[in-house]
């Protein structure tokens, strides 16, 4: 893919099955959410397929990605500034035919472990419980894959544990595929079955947690980019 006539993505692939979490690592720039980008069809590739449940959706515009079980966070947990709790929920109820109700958004509640009063403004609402409060209306959808980008920025460690926790279940009990860009890697290691490792644009590593982080073209690229 490429965008303002630079290659972004060059010759990626990578799968996630139900029930797996798929860890992206990679350092800035990488291309990571770029290929979220693609998978939920913001972006447009140049050539390749995208496939969701042996089905080729690359044609299909971001919304009917999204109608057919594709959701999608986003690196910012931006929340409707104007309204509380419950009216986020009653909007995001009504935007699916037939509306969901007041049930599933309170089913979707406890699976995020959301447990504000629904009368906050959702702009009051810390960066934690923002992300639950986004996780909560997506996961009233019923979505098969979630695509999560750096869903612990901002978080602390006690929450990182949680949120594995939230994520975990996802994955275990409802069956979810869930790819998550993370650019810590031993947050990764705790909760991802696969990595894959981007650098410019491309694939270098791709196994389990434990054998991508001791490849050493990944160490190369990413150790010593961003020095952790
Ligand atoms: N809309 C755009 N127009 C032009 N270039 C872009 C655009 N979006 C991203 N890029 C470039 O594409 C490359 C990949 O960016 P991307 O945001 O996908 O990286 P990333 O791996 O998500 O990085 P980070 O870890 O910082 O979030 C970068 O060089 C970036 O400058
Ligand atoms: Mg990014």
């Amino acid at each position: 893919m490429t965008l303002a006539g630079r290659l972004i993505l060059d010759q990626v692939s990578l799968s996630v099955n139900p029930g797996e979490i798929v860890g992206l690592v990679g350092p800035n720039g990488a291309g990571k959410t770029s290929l979220f980008e693609v998978l939920c069809g913001r972006y447009q590739c140049d050539s390749g397929r995208v496939n969701l449940r042996g089905k080729d959706i690359t044609r299909l515009p971001f919304i009917k990605r999204a109608r057919i079980g594709l959701g999608r966070t986003y690196q910012s947990p931006v929340v409707p500034s104007a309204l509380t709790v419950a009216e986020t929920f009653r909007a995001a109820r009504k935007a699916r035919r037939p509306y969901m109700s007041r049930h599933d958004a309170e089913w979707a509640a406890r699976l995020a472990h959301l447990q504000v009063p629904w009368d906050t403004p959702a702009a009051a609402l810390g960066a934690f419980d923002r992300r639950k409060l986004i996780l909560a209306c997506l996961l009233m959808r019923r979505p098969v894959v979630l695509l999560m980008d750096e869903p612990a920025s901002g978080l602390i460690n006690a929450e990182i544990d949680e949120l594995d926790v939230i994520i975990r279940r996802l994955v275990d009990e409802y069956g979810i595929g869930v790819i998550l860009i993370e650019h810590r890697l031993e947050l990764l290691s705790a909760v991802a079955d696969h990595a894959v490792v981007l650098d410019l644009g491309q694939v270098i590593a791709s196994g389990t947690p434990e054998q991508v982080f001791a490849n050493t073209s990944v160490k190369q690229a990413y150790f010593e980019t961003i020095n952790v």
